[in-house]
């Protein structure tokens, strides 16, 4: 008896402890689930597991990137927006800092369903670019940055391993032609510039397959 009274004191302040880190952090998870479920859950599953291999998985992204990106999504004093997008341009019009920090946060904390790589060949040769790049070519292996298991690296590096394949050599496009222009110091536009459509297939073949 004492001891259960011990535990639940104990549970008890631990968990005011998590709630008054969460408040001095501004961040909310209750309302980031309600708008995931409400608004969210059409494009990326309410969880961050997109449905559509189109739309980024964002489940277990790291919250910084995925708070930048929010950020860049939105048009700040009627300038455009650093990352433009129409879609996602219209879904961060309606969001406080406080609720991307939240979202940020919240999606981060959900369990990604990897995607899986499907094409062997393709996987082979996006991996020598992942683990060495191309020395020819000047391209830096992607694992300096994004980690040897895609993992990432906080704060800056996202996540790539168990992303739609899709999405990734999208993303790799729009580095590539400028339509997306807010990597810090144009590290992926300098990176993309040098892969061929071919390499960036490989590459997002072989980071859909990452665990
Ligand atoms: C109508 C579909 C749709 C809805 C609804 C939607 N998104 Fe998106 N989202 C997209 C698409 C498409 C992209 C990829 C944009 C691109 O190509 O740059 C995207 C990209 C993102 C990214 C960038 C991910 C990355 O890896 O860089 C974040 C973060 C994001 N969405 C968060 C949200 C949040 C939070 C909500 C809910 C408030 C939301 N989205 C609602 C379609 C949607
Ligand atoms: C010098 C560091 C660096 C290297 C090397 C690097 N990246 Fe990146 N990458 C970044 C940064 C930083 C971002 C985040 C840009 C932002 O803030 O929007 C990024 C973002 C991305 C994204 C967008 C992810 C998303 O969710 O939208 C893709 C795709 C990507 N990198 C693929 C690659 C591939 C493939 C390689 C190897 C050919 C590579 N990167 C090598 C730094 C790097």
């Amino acid at each position: 008896m004492i001891r259960t009274t011990a535990l639940a004191v104990l549970l008890a302040a631990c968990f005011s402890a998590f709630a008054s880190e969460e408040a001095k952090s501004g961040v909310d998870l209750a309302k980031a689930k309600q708008i995931a479920e409400g608004v969210c859950v059409a494009c990326h599953g309410a969880d961050g597991n997109s449905p559509v291999a189109t739309n980024p998985n964002l489940a277990g992204q790291i919250p910084e990137y995925l708070n930048k990106q929010l950020s860049n999504f939105k048009s700040v004093n009627g300038k455009p927006p650093v990352r433009e997008n129409a879609i996602m341009g219209g879904m961060a019009a309606g969001l406080s800092d406080e609720d991307m920090k939240s979202l940020a946060a919240y999606f981060s904390q959900q369990k990604l369903k990897h995607a899986s790589a499907k094409d062997e060949k393709l996987v082979a040769e996006g991996q020598k670019i992942w683990r060495k790049g191309d020395f020819e070519k000047g391209v830096p292996a992607c694992a300096g940055c994004h980690g040897a298991t895609g993992a990432g690296l906080p704060a800056q590096y996202p996540q790539l391993s168990g992303q739609y394949a899709e999405y990734t050599e999208d993303q790799l496009k729009k580095f590539r032609s400028g339509e997306r222009a807010n990597d810090p110091e144009k590290m992926m536009r300098t990176i993309a510039a040098k892969l061929s459509d071919q390499q960036m297939k490989a590459v997002a073949e072989y980071a859909a397959g990452l665990r």
